[in-house]
């Protein structure tokens, strides 16, 4: 039996610990604050940690003690907080980067810089400030149409767009300078206006293996409407591309991430162990980057992994020995929905502690658990994205109906994004990016 420890307890890492489970012959030893109902019910033989992801010291004498045969990291507090870098002292390899090279999440700034200066196509028009001096000046020449990217990790909260978050240069300017005295640093940059996708990729330092393309949905009501959120919902192709994309989006995108890697270790010396996530923005004349994250998405972790054919620990053992180069990664040609079913009242002010009930799923449904306390009698809220309902289907509109069967079936004071997946919000997307390419 392998020994592999798991960091993380949301739905992205039940997604993680049920590929690896499939793969055959593991036990999971998972790190996270509470239960993970999902991945208590994978572990096979391994143990629980209830201890905070980014609890290094802990971490350590865990490991220490199970001996593990790899790691994986699943989100990106630990990854900046230094947990791969621990680990790699203790003997431990791990399928996910270390921390200065997970800066391509942790820092907004350091990622532009790096593209910038390798030369890399997808920029936008963008300044680093440390000081407020050029700052105003800098939004004159943005016009109105900009992006303020606090730096550093801000669950998602840090990056606020003209149009939709601040509103005129006045706003902008103030959170500009809430960010400098934040943090010390702030990036500002131009606003694209496209449809966004997201492009993960694995790579082992030196090559990378794309992923399917997956779509979210970030905000939190129907018609993309409402507050933002760590993601409401997914889908993607069963060619693995997405309605609104040609063949170039995906290629240019892959193209980006690959010279990403490299420049990555040219600039670093270290090797990028992991997902690649990059958020991209197909717009009128290609692809741009919006930024990268350095690790699976969530939700689009449950896409991906769900229709991944090669066995999951053999493509963490190839991340880790840098082989990715000699080995077929394969998915299956099938398109899947995701569906998360979240407390009434998020993102903002979600119901907590409340009772939920999950009712029979229909066959090829699967659910993944984040943000639920599993008590004796039943699962309770927990504050936060509580259950992703996933379909996978030969096409999306199959894939649709799975995933929305699924979230109907949980009852208690919950939502869900009805529109995910479905014809007339995909057409919607496709509409709008023709119109900006004719
Ligand atoms: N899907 C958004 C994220 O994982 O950051």
């Amino acid at each position: 039996m392998k020994k592999i420890l798991l960091i993380g307890n949301g739905a992205r890492e039940h997604a993680i610990a049920e590929a690896l489970q499939r793969a055959g012959g593991v036990e999971i030893f998972a790190v996270g604050k509470t239960k993970n109902p999902g991945i208590f019910g994978l572990l096979g033989g391994g143990e629980y940690l209830l201890k905070d992801v980014c609890d290094v010291e802990a971490v350590r004498e865990f490991a220490a003690r199970i001996r593990p045969d790899f790691a994986v990291v699943g989100p990106e507090a630990p990854i900046a907080a230094g947990m791969v870098d621990m680990l790699a002292e203790v003997g431990v390899k791990t399928a996910s980067p270390l921390q200065t090279v997970g800066r391509l999440e942790s820092s907004k700034a350091f990622t532009r810089d790096l593209v910038a200066k390798y030369g890399i196509p997808g920029n936008p028009k963008f300044k680093v400030f440390h000081d407020e001096n050029g700052l105003s000046d800098f939004f004159d020449v943005l016009g109105g149409e900009y992006v303020v990217k606090a730096d550093g990790l801000k669950g998602g909260k840090g990056v606020k767009v003209s149009g939709e978050h601040l509103h005129g240069r006045e706003e902008g300017l103030a959170y500009a300078k809430e960010c400098l005295a934040d943090s010390g640093r702030v990036v500002i940059e131009e606003k694209f206006v496209g449809q966004e996708f997201s492009l993960m990729s694995f790579c082992d330092g030196r090559h990378t293996v794309e992923m399917p393309c997956v779509q979210d949905h970030k905000r939190a009501y129907e018609g993309d409407k409402g507050p933002n959120t760590g993601g409401m919902g997914t889908y993607s192709d069963a060619n693995h591309s997405l309605p609104f994309l040609r063949a170039s989006d995906v290629a240019e995108a892959a193209d980006i991430t690959r010279k990403v890697a490299a420049a990555l270790l040219k600039e670093t010396g270290c090797e990028f162990k992991g997902v690649m996530y990059g958020g991209f923005i197909a717009v009128r004349d290609g692809v741009r980057l919006i930024e990268y994250n350095a690790r699976f998405g969530d939700p689009e972790a449950m896409n991906v992994l769900s229709i991944l054919k090669t066995n999951f620990v053999d493509v963490c053992e190839a991340i880790i020995r840098g082989e990715l180069a000699g080995m077929k990664v394969e998915f299956e040609n099938k398109a899947t929905v995701c569906k998360y079913v979240v407390p009434e009242g998020y993102p903002d002010n979600a119901v907590k502690g409340v009772k939920i009930e999950i009712g029979a799923l229909p066959e090829g449904v699967r659910a993944y658990f984040s943000s639920v306390d599993a008590r004796e009698d039943g699962l309770y809220l927990a504050g936060s994205r509580a259950v992703a309902m996933v379909g996978m289907g030969s096409t999306i509109a199959a894939a649709e109906k799975l995933a929305e069967a699924g979230a109907a079936a949980v009852t208690g004071p919950v939502f869900y994004r009805k529109d995910v997946g479905t014809a007339g919000l995909i057409q919607q997307k496709i509409a709008m990016l023709k119109g900006l390419r004719n």
